[in-house]
């Protein structure tokens, strides 16, 4: 592993599911908690907001939480009524204000994405695939950026994400999950693809089936970008309620973040399921055991705490 800059969340060790939970439902004690963990200065608007709509929701799920701290349901199964929750009190954020305290990561997020971008030889002609890209504003602007380096004289944007296709801008080819599986790989395989803060909200059913087939369907020498937050945990960690309880902060924030800022995505009624389970170590030996082809990965790992930040880069090797 490749590690330009590495940390690790604060945790509370050797504390047992009640008193987690006990923290989950106190604003004073939630918040100091938060402030630890990555919350603090930039961060202290959505601190603040969490630290207000989470202890009620804990206080009134009691079982809920100690059940999933305890490892009897997942992150999802909690997720699913946190959403409802939140959308039966009408929460409003100041998405301005929101932006600004995201936008340290996001653009040191951007740094590295762009940095590999600009390695790429210069070709007359870039496939570029947004995989899982909502609305594609980022891959748009990544497309532009591509033109502005010289790295290609045009690209040929596709995109694939199933809840967002109606809202693309018209400068984005969309594709269906049959397109993706019966594309010609000869003529319109992709030179680059990129896949930000997805796959920990793709369903189990098809998060691996679906960014397999994406993969696969890259030509040699592409870049494969994937950028995923969290700390990465893996399976063995010691102290399971203590992961799970970090897991579930990530998610309430991961939740409220996104019903400020991707309205589209959480309310298209043809795909009401806003999925979340954060990816595990192991999770990426799953994807790499079916690359059809010889690969090089580097990880970058840029530490915000709880919110840290990976962005995982394969490039695909000829297979000969
Ligand atoms: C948090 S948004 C990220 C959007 C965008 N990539 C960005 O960086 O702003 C997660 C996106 O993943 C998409 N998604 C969910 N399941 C998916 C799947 N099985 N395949 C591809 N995309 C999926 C959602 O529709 C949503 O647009």
């Amino acid at each position: 592993m490749n590690t330009v800059i590495t940390g690790e969340s604060r945790i509370l060790d050797n504390v047992g599911t009640e008193q987690l939970y006990q923290l989950s439902c106190d604003a004073t004690d939630l918040s100091a908690w938060l402030s630890q963990n990555g919350f603090s200065a930039k961060r202290d608007y959505i601190r603040e907001e969490m630290a207000q709509l989470i202890p009620p929701f804990c206080q009134h799920q009691a079982t809920l939480i100690t059940r999933y701290l305890d490892g009897l349901i997942s992150l999802n199964d909690v997720s699913q009524t946190f959403l409802s929750y939140l959308i039966e009190k009408n929460i409003s954020l100041d998405v301005e204000i929101l932006y600004q305290c995201l936008t340290d990561y996001a653009d040191d997020v951007d740094r590295v994405v762009k940095n590999i971008i600009q390695g790429r030889s210069y070709q007359q002609a870039l496939n570029m695939l947004g995989f899982g890209l909502c609305e594609g504003h980022y891959e748009i602007e990544l497309a532009n950026f591509s033109l502005d380096i010289n790295i290609a004289d045009e690209i040929l944007l596709y995109g694939y994400d199933p809840s967002t296709s109606y809202a693309m801008p018209s400068r984005i080819q969309c594709l269906t999950k049959n397109d993706l599986k019966n594309l010609d790989h000869s003529e319109s395989s992709f030179d680059l693809m990129l896949a930000r803060w997805v796959l920990h909200h793709t369903d189990p059913t098809d998060r691996w089936e679906d960014i397999i087939v994406a993969l696969n369907a890259c030509k040699n020498g592409a870049d494969i970008i994937i950028v995923e937050e969290s700390w990465l945990p893996s399976i063995n960690e010691s102290n399971v309620s203590n992961y799970r309880f970090k897991e579930l902060l990530l998610g309430f924030f991961d939740i409220i973040v996104n019903i400020a800022l991707h309205m589209s995505w959480m309310f298209n009624k043809e795909c009401p399921n806003f999925y979340l389970q954060y990816l595990r170590q192991e999770d990426f030996e799953q994807i790499e055991s079916k690359i059809n082809r010889p690969f090089q990965k580097k990880i970058y790992s840029l530490d915000y705490s709880l919110l840290s930040q990976h962005i995982i880069h394969y490039k695909l090797l000829d297979m000969s």
